[in-house]
């Protein structure tokens, strides 16, 4: 999608020429806008109320082709609300065949955030998971999309935040076509070369670790995992440079290209959607691209554990005691609990690849999403100062997130009988007994983990964005390395 930002004087926006104008607007009829709009208000069929739409052809007084009116209600406009509003605009339009589009936000033109907002809510809304349909519409599509902005708002911030929203976009987008893909046609060996071609688009250095090398460096609990499938799984280790000294964020994602749950295998019902489960690894992936386009002034380190949970002859077994590249050793209580296996190892090599501050991203538990919803993702957190940071950096992505606690009685929970650490933690506390498994491999490393097992993945059509991956938390992970390098270490 190209993106641009034009200014403009009011009676100049009557004069661009597009195949569709959008407005953003509130319950009562804007001043200006003439006949059209103000009729269609006077009529009582359009109210501005949170995602009503209202389409006018050819409209009187205006050069564009089309005015899609959409109703944006009378609370103060936020970044949640503009970035929902523009998503469903494109949606609307594209279905439409509308392929280029204006946005017009009367009153609310001058900030970066809207801008933000704006193209990535476009971009959201952009996206179609249908892409094994044979009679799908690949051509609809919005290809050009242009912000036009009051001609008194001050060009510089705009258009720096335009670029930038540009690239966070991209990177979304990234992370929800490899989530979107089944099982069958993301491996591990895919994503390792899905993740090693963009590395090389983008400019950063890309390794991947393959079972000889994994053993060698003896991550045991990384390969029990992936031992009963024929699908060899890969560690995808990605560097970006952005300087000399100062902090080293690793970001790290649970790759488990489809879990069927292993020995203790799930249920039929249902198991279909467990090939989402790398939408972890997949928004760290996403997250790397558009740091490389980004290039804040910061060390980044991604590591992405790939793997495949399946039952089979080599298969690890409930009781199976793994040792992972930390030396701890992991009793096996449930081959389904495979996650925080290939993390354990991920997070391990990571610090011992020198990073000083640790995120990680994983579809991890169902026990998540039994205590908050699909509305927002767990977050763990080991070091107060990090996550204040972290906080602040979400808090301007409108990534919802919720945070649970990680008291040491926890771990009680997962004390091993024969080995050092069980890696499940019975009933209660799913989802921080699996956080408390993660802890014991960070040491003292600062270190935030996120529950995405509710948030990656939309179970049904919103307006603004198709059911499918979400590409969360994509741009929480970029906006925090944006953050950590602002004010360094
Ligand atoms: N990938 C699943 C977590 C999951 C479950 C995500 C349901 C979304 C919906 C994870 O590997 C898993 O199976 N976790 C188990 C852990 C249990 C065996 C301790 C779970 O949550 O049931
Ligand atoms: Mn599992
Ligand atoms: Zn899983």
């Amino acid at each position: 999608m190209q993106t641009q930002v034009q200014f403009l004087a009011d009676e100049a926006l009557l004069k661009f020429e597009t195949e569709a104008l959008v407005i953003l607007l509130p319950p009562t009829a804007p001043r200006w806008g003439g006949e059209s709009i103000s009729e269609l208000y006077a009529s009582g069929e359009f109210a501005g109320k949170p995602l009503e739409m209202a389409l006018i052809h050819r409209p009187r007084s205006w050069a564009a082709r089309r005015l899609l009116l959409v109703g944006c209600g009378d609370k103060p406009l936020d970044a949640l609300t503009v970035w929902r509003t523009a998503g469903a605009a494109a949606r609307y339009l594209k279905g439409r065949g509308v392929h280029s589009m204006g946005i017009i936000v009367p009153g609310h033109p001058e900030s970066a955030a809207a801008t933000t907002a704006l193209i990535t809510g476009v971009g959201s809304g952009n996206f179609d998971p249908d892409i094994y349909k044979s009679d799908r519409k690949p051509e609809q599509q919005i290809t050009s999309l242009t912000l036009l902005l009051n001609s008194a708002v001050e060009h510089g911030p705009v258009e720096q935040a335009a670029r930038e929203a540009a690239a966070i976009a991209a990177g979304q987008r990234f992370a929800r076509e490899l989530a979107n893909e089944p099982g069958n046609r993301m491996t591990p060996t895919i994503m390792g070369q899905r993740a090693a071609a963009m590395a090389k688009a983008a400019g950063l250095e890309c390794e991947l670790i393959d079972v000889k090398r994994a053993q060698e460096l003896k991550m045991g609990s990384f390969l029990a995992v992936g031992q009963g499938s024929v699908e060899p799984p890969v560690m995808m280790v990605l560097r970006y440079r952005g300087a000399e000294g100062g902090p080293t964020l690793g970001i790290i994602g649970k790759g488990i290209t489809f879990d069927s749950g292993g020995i203790s295998i799930k249920p039929a019902a249902n198991m279909d959607q467990m090939k989402f489960d790398m939408s972890g690894g997949a928004a760290t992936l996403g997250a790397m691209q558009a740091i490389a386009a980004l290039k804040p002034k910061i060390n980044v380190l991604a590591i992405v554990a790939a793997a495949e949970n399946m039952p089979g002859g080599r298969a690890q077994k409930p009781g199976d005691v793994q040792t992972a590249m930390s030396g701890k050793t992991i009793e096996v209580l449930n081959t389904d609990a495979e996650g925080r296996m290939v993390l354990a190892d991920a997070l391990h090599y990571a610090r011992q690849l020198g990073v000083t501050h640790l995120i990680d991203s994983a579809t991890l538990t169902g026990a998540c999403v039994v205590a908050l919803g699909n509305v927002n993702a767990g977050v763990f957190a080991s070091d107060e100062a990090f996550y204040q940071r972290f906080e602040a950096a979400r808090r301007r992505t409108g990534e919802k997130m919720w945070r649970l606690p990680l008291d040491g009685e926890y771990n009680d929970q997962i004390k091993g009988t024969v080995g050092d650490i069980l890696n499940t933690g019975g009933r209660w506390g799913g989802a921080i007994t699996a956080a408390a498994f993660l802890e014991a491999f960070v040491g003292d490393t600062p270190w935030i983990h996120l529950d995405i097992a509710g948030t990656a993945w939309l179970e049904e059509n919103k307006p603004w964005m198709p059911k499918g991956p979400t590409g969360s938390p994509t741009y929480t992970l970029i906006e925090l390395a944006r953050e950590m390098a602002a004010k360094g270490k």
